[in-house]
């Protein structure tokens, strides 16, 4: 089983967005995936048609087979869950005190229930993304090209070192960039500085800007199943394929 976590440290940039759909994708190549979300806006649900009425996630029950959720898109997930304010203090106030916490939750679940586990995050500096770093095989630092999202990567990978020292069982972050305008020549510049400051980290295909994208999320579904055939479905499929390659490297 591989935890991948989805990490940024610029809000906005499609985190949630990627989560969902490369888990999508790697269950259309036959892989058994769960999605966790660990971030309390809770909107991970809103790309998987659940009920917005539905309180139950992990903030209540915790990771385990029976906080699990079926989607109809193949994959299944744990949505964070809906809590009042004072609740997700105490929450958090716990997940400081034991940062394996979420670790430890997906090494219960039966060993083989699934080949890959997703982990949505909320940006910057927060006890999720320790969290989710403490419980990852994988981070994927997810930036737009531009100036304001290159500027946060030197304090998010310091971040992943951080989190991930010493573990023999974490195999590194990879730069994946989103929202990737066609024709915007300071984009590709920063696109270029990226290639060149971290020539082993780049996912070697970005994901374009395509309206597509939030079209399907007004349709609650993942884009790959609103539009299979536009240039976001094509480029996250792209990154499946990447992934699955890199692991078996
Ligand atoms: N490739 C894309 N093309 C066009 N729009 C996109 C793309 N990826 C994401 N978006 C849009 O960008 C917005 C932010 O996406 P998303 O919520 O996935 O980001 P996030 O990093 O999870 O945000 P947060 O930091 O708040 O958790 C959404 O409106 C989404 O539809
Ligand atoms: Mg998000």
């Amino acid at each position: 089983m591989q935890v991948i976590a989805f990490i940024s440290g610029k809000g906005g940039v499609g985190k949630t967005t990627l989560a969902v759909n490369v888990a999508v994708a790697l269950a259309l190549r036959n892989k058994r995936v769960l999605l966790i979300d660990l971030d309390p806006q809770n909107v991970q649900r809103l790309h998987l048609g659940m009920n917005p009425e539905e309180i139950a996630g992990l903030t209540r029950e915790g990771i385990s087979h029976s906080s699990i959720f079926d989607s109809p898109f193949g994959i299944q997930f744990i949505p964070f869950g809906r809590i009042t304010d004072s609740e997700l203090e105490d929450f958090e106030t716990e997940l400081k005190k034991y940062p394996s916490w979420v670790s430890d939750g997906i090494d219960s679940l039966n060993a083989g229930s699934f080949d890959f586990v997703i982990l949505d995050t909320p940006p910057g500096p927060t006890a999720y993304l320790q969290q989710a770093l403490v419980a990852a095989n994988r981070a994927l630092v997810v930036v737009l090209a531009d100036a304001a999202s290159y500027a946060t990567i030197p304090k998010i990978t310091s971040l992943v070192e951080q989190y991930t020292a010493d573990r023999a069982d974490f195999f590194g972050f990879n730069i994946l960039i989103n929202q990737m305008p066609v024709h915007n020549k300071l984009s590709h510049q920063v696109r270029s500085s990226l290639y060149a400051g971290f020539p082993n980290q780049m996912v070697p295909v970005a994901v374009h800007k395509d309206p597509r994208v939030s079209q399907a999320l007004g349709f609650e579904r993942p884009v790959l199943q609103y539009e299979p055939g536009c240039q976001a479905s094509l480029d996250i499929q792209s990154v499946a394929d990447w992934l699955l390659d890199s692991i078996e490297q």
